[in-house]
């Protein structure tokens, strides 16, 4: 199969394959969209500044989080419903992952299950993103099954207590059209065809800063906090004892205008860098994007969008091709930058830039 040559292709090729409702979902955000696009400005909006005449003939990409080595800082976001793209689904995506080295986060709300997974694509790591369910049993059993396969990490996503405002999947009508094909959500006892919003009714609006401890002590696994946007709730995260943070808003799905993934980044990372990993995500679509989040102190990047465009266009195969452009795309930024060992990144690499409106 002839694939894309650039990732921006590849968005543009699905965007013609896919049918206008899965499309909206993916490509959408909340609202006016204003922080969907300030995601990609943002990290656009930072100048790097390069050192030169620094030996390049070896670059060294890898990074360590959580305590274990990565080859390289790119994780795959999780994101809902992969069969929307692909009858393989999220099999296709944590394969295509695995060949190119990078962790795969599967959504609660995937369409394989967390057991399946494991067993169709058992080369790749994998982490699992919770959404606590309102019947807490939901939960407990997802949590296991993730301990019991294997899985490295929680990711709990703190961001969702409802759905947002998402005004292209009103437009379009869009729902999941058959709730057993989700196996959360059927444990969850949903049945036919459901709106998100009634997706949102399953997901408990309760949820508090100790639950976070409750699911570390449960599982013994490192629980990240995905969804975190000011220093004040990432001391709150420090104290209840997550491992790490995601800053993140959902890829501008949930409030529209808070910051993009970039602007919170800094101030996270002077707020709590020294005692808990700090991953960051959001627009993040280019090799110079990743380098900009690790020189803000960042240890690594999660990306959605881009993998689902790579998933349309070509299962596995489209999966592989966009983490390999991306990838090879931080190598040669990593050499132009004056900089072999992505680890030693610091703010010295960039500036707000001069075509920064402020
Ligand atoms: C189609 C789609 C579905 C998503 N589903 C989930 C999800 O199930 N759980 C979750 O924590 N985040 C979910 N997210 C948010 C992503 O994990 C991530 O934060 C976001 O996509 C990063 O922005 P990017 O798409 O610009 O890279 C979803 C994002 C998209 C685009």
């Amino acid at each position: 199969m002839e694939l894309p040559p650039t990732i921006s292709d590849f968005e543009r090729r699905a965007a013609e394959i896919l049918p206008p409702g899965p499309h909206g979902y993916y490509a959408g955000g909340a609202s006016d969209e204003i922080t969907l696009r300030d995601n990609v400005a943002a990290w656009q909006r930072l100048a790097l500044r390069p050192r030169v005449m620094v030996d390049c003939s070896e670059r060294d990409p890898s990074i360590t989080v959580l305590g274990r080595r990565h080859a390289h800082p790119v994780i795959v976001a999780p994101t809902a419903f992969h069969a929307l793209a692909t009858p393989e689904g999220e099999a296709a995506t944590a394969r295509g992952a695995a060949a190119t080295d990078t962790p795969f986060c599967l959504s609660s709300l995937s369409t394989t299950g967390v057991a399946e997974l494991a067993a169709r694509a058992p080369a790749a790591r994998r982490w699992f993103q919770v959404y606590v369910f309102k019947d807490r049993a939901v939960t407990e059993e997802m949590v296991a099954a993730a301990v019991e396969h294997g899985y490295e990490a929680l990711a709990l996503t703190v961001d969702l207590p409802v759905f947002g405002m998402r005004e292209r999947d009103m437009r379009s009508g869009f729902v999941v059209k058959h709730a057993t094909a989700v196996p959360n959500l059927a444990a969850a006892g949903a049945r036919g065809s459901l709106s998100l919003q009634d997706v949102g009714a399953l997901i408990d609006p309760c949820l508090t800063w100790d639950d976070v401890g409750r699911f570390a002590t449960d599982s013994g696994l490192p629980v990240l906090v995905k969804g975190v946007l000011t220093p004040e709730d990432a001391r709150r995260a420090v104290d209840s004892g997550a491992a790490g943070i995601v800053v993140s808003n959902h890829g501008g799905r949930q409030l529209d205008t808070v910051l993009s993934g970039a602007d919170a980044l800094g101030p996270v990372v002077d707020e709590v860098g020294g005692e808990l990993d700090v991953l960051v995500d959001g627009g993040i679509r280019r090799g110079t994007d990743v380098i900009k989040a690790l020189a803000l102190g960042a240890r690594a990047v999660m990306i959605g969008r881009p993998v689902l465009w790579g998933l349309a266009v070509g299962g596995e195969e489209g999966v592989r091709r966009v983490l390999e452009l991306l990838l090879a795309e931080l190598d040669t930024a990593l050499a132009l930058a004056g900089a072999p060992r992505a680890a030693e990144l610091d703010r010295s690499w960039i500036q707000p830039g001069p075509w920064a409106v402020s």
